[in-house]
């Protein structure tokens, strides 16, 4: 049984029909990537998931329809967003930031979340004070990525983690998703643009067109498919 499967799934922003009956699944343990071009509902089917926007269709997790979809439902079940453009609160401190994470955690709890995070993100313990706005693009976006693993997710939906960074720190961050998997058990739906990366690391993959799923199978068979090759690989 997957951990995630949408079927049918539909999202809006009032009149407006984002995505129009999209089916994915993500396995227990598995990384999953999302692709598309701009504008194709990548995020809307991460929101649609979430809650965040108006939806049709079914949510299962673990088996399990979620009737009234909301962000917090889905953070209660252990689901993480980290939305499109981080979602870091650049006034607030990297602890402030880190410790919304985990709002729903006693203090203890807290605290195990914290020294299991910054294993994965050592850097932050040194910049536990500094204002998150201060921080580098790539060192914000990994915040973002903490401040989910805060949660003791089950699933982590990511929303183009890639975004405005140079491919060195890209390579970092997936190399970190990556080990978050293996090392936390953490499945990972991933939603990208950059296509090389994502499907160097996914297990499986899905190409979103005009808010409709248009193929999806095993990111290695993916990579050597003509179409994901021509549209997104550029080669
Ligand atoms: N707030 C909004 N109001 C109205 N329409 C929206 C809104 N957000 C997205 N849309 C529309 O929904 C469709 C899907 O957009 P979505 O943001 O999900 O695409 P995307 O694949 O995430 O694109 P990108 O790669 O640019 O982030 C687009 O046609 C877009 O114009
Ligand atoms: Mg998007």
């Amino acid at each position: 049984m997957p951990l995630l499967e949408t079927q049918a799934l539909h999202g809006r922003y009032g009149q407006i029909e984002a995505i129009h009956g999209v089916d994915i699944s993500v396995e227990r343990g598995a990384i999953v990537a999302l692709l598309g071009a701009n504008g194709s509902g990548k995020t809307s089917t991460l929101r649609a998931i979430t809650g965040t926007i108006k939806t049709e269709g079914t949510v299962l997790y673990d088996g399990v329809a979620l009737q009234q979809r909301t962000p917090e439902d889905a953070a209660r079940l252990g689901i993480a967003h980290v939305p499109e453009g981080r979602g870091t609160l650049s006034a607030l401190t990297v602890w402030e930031n880190l410790s919304l994470g985990a709002f729903t955690k006693s203090r203890k709890q807290m605290q195990e979340r914290y020294e299991r995070t910054v294993v994965y993100f050592p850097w932050l313990a040194e910049r536990k004070h500094q204002t998150a706005g201060t921080l580098s693009g790539g060192e914000q976006q990994m915040l973002a990525i903490a401040r989910a693993l805060m949660m003791g997710p089950t699933l982590m939906l990511l929303d183009e983690p890639s975004l405005g960074l140079a491919p060195l720190i890209v390579r970092q961050i997936f190399d970190l998703l990556r080990k978050i998997n293996k090392e936390d058990g953490v499945s990972i739906l991933v939603a990208e643009q950059n296509a090389t990366v994502a499907l160097a690391a996914a297990d499986h993959a899905y190409v979103l067109e005009a808010g409709n799923v248009a193929l999806h199978g095993p990111g290695d068979e993916l990579m050597r498919d003509d179409r994901v090759r021509r549209s997104y690989l550029g080669y």
